[in-house]
């Protein structure tokens, strides 16, 4: 048996069966960085296990701490339905996040999204690589900067290539674009309904490329 130090990776708490549901069991009792300590439990990725496209998004929110369920809370709901504009089929998604844990600040009697270290998104990343072996999906499209720059090195900007497929060995093509709840912080109607816009012309032109891939493989 592998000792399981806390606090250096997820590594060590990666069961031998890596389906889907083994590693959901073997994650609740992850202790690879010290986040284990501050969420209230953690939240693995969900989904089909040959689902077409895997979403990561940053890490879970307050509402998916509560819940154990990535993308329920505010930011979901907006994924959810601008997926659905886009046609992308919920049920042919899988959804989950580099980072398993919430992490927060108290602010008051509320709990403030603290952005996860480097440190900490390394350490947890086991987990998504292991998710992505199990779903072996087609496309993965990567929310905004965190899960972006865990996936295609620290200095790819969003800004600069949203929308691309990129090229990763060992993966398959990689799509990066803002995450919904940079939408949902938009100063403005106007800013949200333009940044609304984008993002669902983002996730319109991933199903398209999914089609294409889908089609050439046929
Ligand atoms: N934001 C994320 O990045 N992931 C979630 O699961 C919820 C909000
Ligand atoms: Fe493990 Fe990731 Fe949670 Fe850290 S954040 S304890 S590495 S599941």
């Amino acid at each position: 048996m592998p000792t399981k130090t806390p606090g250096s990776s997820a590594r060590n708490f990666l069961p031998e069966q890596r389906d889907l549901e083994s590693l959901k069991i073997a994650s609740q009792h992850c202790k690879g960085c010290d986040l284990y300590l501050r969420g209230t439990q953690t939240v693995f990725g969900e989904g089909r296990k040959s689902s077409a496209i895997l979403f990561v998004g940053e890490q879970p929110g307050d509402q998916e701490d509560l819940a154990g369920k990535p993308f329920v809370g505010p930011a979901g709901r907006l994924l959810d339905a601008c997926m659905e504009e886009a046609g992308i089929d919920r049920n042919a998604a899988y959804v989950t996040n580099v980072v398993k844990h919430f992490k927060w600040e108290p602010r008051g009697k509320r709990r403030i999204h603290k952005k996860p270290s480097v440190r900490e998104v390394t350490a947890c990343r086991p987990w998504l690589d292991a998710e992505i072996k199990a779903v072996r999906p087609k496309m993965i499209v990567c929310l905004g900067a965190t899960a972006a720059q865990s996936l295609l090195g620290s200095s790819f900007r969003v800004t600069l290539h949203r929308g691309e497929a990129m090229e990763v060995a060992g993966y398959p093509p990689i799509v990066a674009t803002v995450h919904p709840s940079s939408i949902l912080r938009a100063r403005t109607d106007e800013d949200r309904d333009r940044e609304r816009a984008l993002f669902v012309a983002d996730l319109a032109n991933v199903a398209k490329t999914l089609a294409k891939l889908v089609r050439r493989r046929d």
